[in-house]
């Protein structure tokens, strides 16, 4: 299993670290445009190795695609992160430009790969790499759903004072404060959450993670990169491993809860071939509409990404 990483910055390494420690792949490129940069941070986690014993080979390029040629999933987190007072949207003119010239060489050198998104606005870089791709829905997501439900499952094992292995959740929707919540499918140890818990704290604990990352990008400058940077290599494990791990992830839409051409989060079985399967879940009528809001706030700026060009 050969896997890239493009962009060797905050996400990326450690993506990359999480991939090689947890022998997820026995190789590991990660890729940049800055000169040496991700030379010297695949140096870096390769003389870990005999510390952390793992046997993955990493190895840097510096924008050098013949180096990545024949990957089996790519994992694209090239781009700006976001500065304190901006929003995830204001990133899409510089990072759509970044993410279709990174998916075009991509393609060239990867026909086969299957592609994960982290740059954001997630959900429609996730469409201007599959537009670009011509992929497969089925070998071209985001990630987004993964990180929103650590979040969610962090902030509800610290207010119950149990551990986060315990908590299974689900969150749909866009990557951002229009994402859905879902208490109806939450559960600790398979208990129903609503019965640990009283309406008014998970509502608190809801509202935090919706702006879960603005929180982050407040107290340091920039954008989380541990829980995210996890939460992707955790995407690459599934294929790689072909678990076919239930996981909400960013999909085109054809049809699935009556909407279509629409890249929103929604539960998956993510396996060797890529999403498996999309999940329907019979959403009540409040959760519907909070998805439609979800869907229109993606459309617009969709419709952004599709005025640029
Ligand atoms: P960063 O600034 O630390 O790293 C980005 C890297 O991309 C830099 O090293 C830069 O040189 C590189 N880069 C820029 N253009 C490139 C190109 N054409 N080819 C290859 N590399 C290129 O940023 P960070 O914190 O790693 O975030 C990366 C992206 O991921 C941002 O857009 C951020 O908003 C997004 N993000 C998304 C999350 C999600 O849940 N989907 C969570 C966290 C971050
Ligand atoms: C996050 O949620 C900024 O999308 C990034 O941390």
């Amino acid at each position: 299993m050969k896997v890239t990483v493009v962009g060797a910055g905050n996400v990326g390494a450690t993506c990359a670290d999480v991939l090689a420690y947890r022998e997820i792949a026995n190789e590991v490129v990660l890729l940049d445009i800055k000169e040496g940069v991700a030379e010297g941070k695949a140096l870096d986690i390769w003389q870990k190795a005999p510390i952390n014993l793992y046997d993955t080979r990493t190895v840097g390029s510096t924008n050098d695609y013949a180096k990545t040629a024949d990957s089996d999933v790519v994992v694209i987190t090239s781009g700006l992160p976001r500065k304190p007072g901006m929003t995830r949207d204001d990133l899409i003119q510089t990072n759509a430009g970044i993410v279709k010239s990174v998916t075009e060489n991509v393609v060239k050198h990867s026909p086969n790969a299957i592609i994960i998104i982290v740059s954001n606005p997630l959900d429609v870089m996730t469409y201007q790499a599959h537009i670009t791709s011509k992929f497969p829905r089925t070998r071209v997501m985001g990630m987004a759903g993964i990180l929103d439900t650590a979040r969610y499952r962090a902030f509800l094992a610290e207010a119950l004072n149990v551990s986060p292995k315990d908590i299974q959740a689900v969150l749909m929707g866009g990557h951002g404060d229009t994402m859905v919540p879902l208490p109806r499918y939450t559960t600790v140890g398979g208990i129903p959450v609503t019965e640990l818990i009283g309406k008014e704290e998970l509502d608190a604990i809801i509202e935090r993670t919706k702006t879960g990352g603005g929180e982050l990008v407040k107290l340091m400058g920039t954008s989380a990169w541990y829980a995210p940077g996890s939460a992707a290599a955790q995407m690459v494990e599934a294929i790689a491993r072909d678990q076919r791990r239930v996981f909400p992830v960013c999909v085109k839409l054809e049809g699935e809860y009556g909407i279509k051409d629409c890249y929103l989060g929604v539960p998956v079985i993510l396996g060797k071939n890529g999403i498996e399967k999309v999940i329907e879940l019979d959403l009540n009528a409040e959760e519907m509409e909070l998805l439609k809001v979800s869907e229109g706030h993606v459309k617009e700026v969709m419709n952004v990404l599709d005025n640029l060009a």
